[in-house]
């Protein structure tokens, strides 16, 4: 209410009829500065009715697509110091349009479609210290000078699609101090362009196409020689876990820079903030986390080698013990009969020697069979070794090639059983 008396007795002094504050604008006094907000109106041309004693003049989120010539002179306005044209369609600008505009300090077009400023564009606002161009088109930029404004100090043109920059693009900005040229598309740059801007104390070159080849990084060290401040971006790049956390926040309809809600200091610095993953890790991610390839190799090794050593001690110990249990691990068939052949061998062996050397030896009982012939001897040759007379040979204990082990029942027992 006292906002309204003032403004009317404002108004009334100066001898004019009352001037009323637009529905669709909001007007308030914003540092001691007549301040009349019109966003989000689908507004289409710069003159609505605000009262030309407005200061601050904000015609943000509006569809406003041209500026004619003359357009904010026309509408009587002369004590603009700032005026907000964001976030509007604008794509082309009278070169007259902002005529009469003298105290116009800080003017804010981002966001908008311009692919074109003329040169002379601000030549009628000589005291524009601030010009805000980030988020338009400047695809293809000429080689001649962008802007000629003695004045103007800080200049953003972050994210206008720009591919490169042409030596002579800021050559008519001598105190020029601040100069943003992030989130473009440039890949390389020449100290050439920078050299004119004498007074540059900042330069934002953050983005992720740079060629960090020795020539980008010689521009590098140009700037930060030249005291002018600046965050380096051929560093090794920490996660962008940053930058992704930004971008997980909720906005609602547009984009917000979050600096201006929140209590954000931004850090320039050249060590950026890490923040802690938002997810939690699994333990197999965890472990990943912390071990090296050459720790997780050696680790490996380690536990190779003790297995191998287990494993051996006990495959030994295995082996050992069979022997000494004499365990009679399963044979193959074919290992069997040879087994066997080496016993039947052996034993013969034995039986002959035993017999020569000992004739009343009695042979094991098992292999006591009476096949001898009648009058004692064996029924076969027994190679040289004299069978002793009355001494029985034991003759399956030889046995020869094509004998069969037992002789088969004679018939007449077989049939007696059927
Ligand atoms: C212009 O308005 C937008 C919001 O619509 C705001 O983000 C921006 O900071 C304003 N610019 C100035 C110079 O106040
Ligand atoms: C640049 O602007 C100055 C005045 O600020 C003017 O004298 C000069 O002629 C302009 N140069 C060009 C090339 O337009
Ligand atoms: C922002 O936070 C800093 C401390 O982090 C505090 O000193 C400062 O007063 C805060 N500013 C506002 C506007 O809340
Ligand atoms: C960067 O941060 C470190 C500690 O985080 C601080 O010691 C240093 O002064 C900072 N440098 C600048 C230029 O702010």
């Amino acid at each position: 209410m006292a906002l309204i008396l003032k403004l009317v007795v404002l108004l009334m002094s100066a001898g004019a009829f009352a001037q009323l504050c637009p529905k669709q604008c909001d007007c308030d006094v914003d540092n001691g500065l007549n301040r009349a907000s019109c966003e989000g109106q689908n507004i289409v041309s710069v003159q609505v009715g605000v009262p030309d004693a407005v200061q601050v003049y904000s015609l943000s989120r509006n569809a406003i697509s041209e500026l004619d010539n003359y357009c904010f002179k026309e509408a009587g306005y002369s004590s603009i110091e700032v005026l907000n044209l964001s976030y509007n369609v604008i794509f082309w600008i009278g070169l007259h349009a902002f005529a009469g505009l003298d105290k116009l300090i800080h003017l804010d077009l981002s966001n908008n479609r311009l692919r074109y400023i003329a040169l002379d564009l601000f030549f009628e606002s000589p005291q524009l210290h601030i010009l805000d161009l980030s988020g338009n088109v400047f695809e293809s930029l000429k080689n001649e000078p962008f802007i000629n404004h003695t004045k103007l100090q800080v200049l953003n043109l972050n994210n206008c699609r720009i591919k490169s920059l042409p030596d002579r693009m800021f050559s008519r900005l001598p105190n020029l101090k601040k100069l943003d040229l992030s989130e473009n598309y440039l890949v390389s740059l020449n100290t050439e362009v920078l050299r004119p801007l004498r007074k540059l104390e900042r330069i934002e070159l953050r983005n992720d196409y740079w060629n960090c080849d020795p020539s980008f990084m010689a521009v590098e060290t140009w700037i930060t020689s030249h005291g002018i401040n600046y965050v380096k971006q051929c560093v090794k790049k920490t996660p962008k876990m940053f930058e992704k956390m930004i971008s997980a926040v909720p906005v609602e309809r547009v984009d917000v820079d979050v600096s201006d809600i929140w209590n954000i200091t931004i850090i320039k610095n050249e060590t950026l903030p890490v923040l802690k993953p938002s997810k939690e890790l699994t333990w197999f991610q965890k472990i990943d986390q912390e071990f090296s390839a050459s720790q997780a190799f050696v680790i490996g090794l380690e536990l190779g080698l003790a297995l191998g050593i287990v494993c051996t001690y006990v495959w030994l110990r295995a082996l050992c013990g069979c022997r000494r249990v004499n365990c009679a691990r399963p044979l193959t068939r074919r290992q069997q009969r040879r087994a066997q052949r080496m016993a039947d061998s052996d034993m013969r062996t034995n039986l002959l020697w035993s017999s020569a050397v000992n004739p009343d030896l009695e042979t094991p009982p098992s292999y006591r069979r009476r096949l001898s012939l009648p009058d004692g001897s064996a029924p076969y040759p027994t190679y040289g070794i004299p069978g002793p007379r009355g001494t029985i040979i034991q003759a399956d204990a030889i046995r020869l090639p094509d004998r069969g082990e037992t002789p088969p029942p004679p018939y007449h027992e077989c049939r007696i059983n059927i």
